[in-house]
């Protein structure tokens, strides 16, 4: 299935998304008010994971996509950074086999290279058993930067079309990582920052923004409904004006 682009075609807007896309933020400080190790964050995140894959299934999403690790993750602590490595390891490990009963389909994009070699294997073999499942597409964004993204794609592109100097949208974003996807119609950012961290910087255009001060791993069912709550009540223009609009749906 082709979708449509925001910028170059007018989308639909449809009443429920068919792409939510969050950034999981705020582990560490929902340990450190416990005082417990960041750690025990990232663990209890993986919990509310659990939860809300189920619940957009539920409720008819088609794509969620989560940001797991950043590009500009490796900055932190190794010790937490390893820890993180081994925590989506054993994710994998205990989790894929129940995405597969339930018809979910797994992709892990990013610049998987500096993942080490067990893990690399294991994605692959994920996405391998996965990917003829048709009831949602689960993304794990790994090692994942909206710039890297362009950059890679824009490589490609290039590769694409040899000797050609002026480019189009449409020649670029069949290679973006996420290519397979409609763009997100709806973002959630847990954790009270309200940026986008470089995660998806093209696709996000024209997506509704939702920031909630809730820490991931207290994310549950009823915060994802007050997103998806909010996200309809948003009058979605891509560009025209509301008089346009009111035109089109009477
Ligand atoms: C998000 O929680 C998880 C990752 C970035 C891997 P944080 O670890 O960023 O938690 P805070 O923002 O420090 O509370
Ligand atoms: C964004 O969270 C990345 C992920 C959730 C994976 P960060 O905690 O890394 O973002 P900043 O540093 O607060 O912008
Ligand atoms: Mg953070």
């Amino acid at each position: 299935m082709k979708y449509t682009s925001s910028t170059t075609e007018v989308p639909d807007a449809p009443a429920v998304p068919r792409h939510v896309a969050i950034i999981m933020d705020g582990n560490g400080r929902w340990a450190t008010k416990r005082f417990l190790p960041r750690v025990a964050g990232h663990v209890k995140g993986v919990e509310a994971v659990r939860t809300v894959v189920e619940s957009c299934a539920r409720r008819g999403v088609e794509y969620l996509t989560l940001f797991a690790f950043s590009s500009e993750n490796w900055r932190r602590p190794e010790e937490e950074v390893s820890l993180l490595m081994r925590l989506f390891v054993t994710a994998l490990e205990r989790e894929v086999s129940k995405l597969h009963a339930n018809n979910i389909r797994l992709r892990v994009v990013g610049d998987l290279s500096r993942a080490d070699e067990k893990l690399q294997g294991m994605i692959a073999a994920a996405e391998r058993k996965t990917a003829a499942n048709t009831r949602m597409t689960l993304t794990v964004c790994f090692n994942y930067g909206g710039r890297w993204d362009v950059m890679q794609a824009v490589g490609q592109m290039v590769k694409a079309h040899p000797g050609a100097t002026d480019f189009t949208e449409e020649q670029l974003a069949p290679h973006l990582a996420m290519a397979y996807a409609p763009e997100p119609d709806l973002f959630i950012r847990t954790g009270g920052e309200q940026r986008i961290s470089n995660f998806l910087l093209w696709q996000l255009a024209y997506t509704e923004l939702f920031f909630t001060d809730t820490y991931w791993p207290d994310f549950s069912a009823e915060c994802l409904d007050e997103a998806i709550a909010s996200y309809q009540h948003r009058e979605r223009r891509f560009g025209r004006t509301g008089a346009q609009l009111a035109e089109k749906t009477s």
